[in-house]
């Protein structure tokens, strides 16, 4: 291979490598807590983690994901309601600014894993409302301040797209187009022509 081929093959793989890591770097899965999870002892009342010396310790981006490790006896709230958030409780909240995030059917005291997506850019609120803010006030709860970053993924940022519908059923039609195929036909005598004159041409010119 010449030499100037194999250094743009090589500029080509070093680039194609450098965006895949870009990539992979760009959004990042945040275990809520760390190793200890989000969890309350309720005979201790203490939380499992100091989950804002934890929030402080970390980067959020858009993108991103808290991953609770968890059970059913914590709630995961989400909630840009500064109020709300105070007051460990989300009875009165809107629907439009604070969110419940459940981990499907598991028994009581199963354990579960809840993904939440980082899709607002600012300040993020969490806690658990069990235990009539118990938990919260004891500190089931943390603060993040999501950063632009690079920005949210096209898997988060689009609407799902619509339901895929199967197109109606006819039967197939076949259109005759005379003046296609006269097109067609005369394109190709052309053709024959051009290849006839510069044979003549050839055998004219040797
Ligand atoms: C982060 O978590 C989400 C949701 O569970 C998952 O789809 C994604 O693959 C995870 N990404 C990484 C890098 O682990
Ligand atoms: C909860 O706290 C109590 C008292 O401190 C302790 O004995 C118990 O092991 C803790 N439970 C768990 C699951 O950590
Ligand atoms: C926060 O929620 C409370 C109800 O829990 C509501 O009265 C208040 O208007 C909300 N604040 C904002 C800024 O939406
Ligand atoms: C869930 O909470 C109840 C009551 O607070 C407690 O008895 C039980 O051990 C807890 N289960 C787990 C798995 O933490
Ligand atoms: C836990 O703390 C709350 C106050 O936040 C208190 O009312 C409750 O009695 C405490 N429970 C235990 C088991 O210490
Ligand atoms: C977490 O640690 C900070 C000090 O780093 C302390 O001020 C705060 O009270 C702690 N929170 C809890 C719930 O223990």
């Amino acid at each position: 291979m010449p030499a100037a081929a194999a250094i743009w093959r090589n500029l080509a793989a070093a680039a194609t490598f450098a965006l895949l890591v870009a990539t992979a770097a760009a959004y990042t899965n945040h275990t809520v807590g760390g190793e200890p999870g989000w969890f309350f002892n309720a005979t201790a009342n203490t939380s499992s983690a100091n989950f804002s010396d934890w929030a402080a310790s970390q980067t959020f981006g858009l993108g991103d994901y808290l991953i609770f490790i968890t059970n059913t006896n914590q709630t995961v709230i989400q909630t840009f309601n500064l109020t709300t958030y105070d007051a460990c409780n989300a009875d009165d909240a809107s629907d439009d600014d604070t969110f419940e995030y459940n981990g499907g059917n598991a028994a009581f005291g199963e354990r579960l894993t809840i993904p939440v997506p980082l899709t607002h850019e600012g300040l993020n609120y969490f806690f658990s409302d069990t235990d009539d803010g118990v938990q919260c006030v004891n500190g089931m709860r943390f603060a993040v301040d999501v950063k632009h970053g690079a920005g949210l993924p096209p898997s988060l940022s689009q609407p799902p797209p619509p339901p895929y519908t199967s197109p109606p059923q006819s039967p197939p039609v076949t259109i005759y187009n005379p003046s296609a195929n006269r097109a067609l036909r005369t394109s190709a005598s052309m053709h024959q022509a051009a290849c006839v004159l510069s044979l003549l041409a050839l055998v004219l010119l040797f």
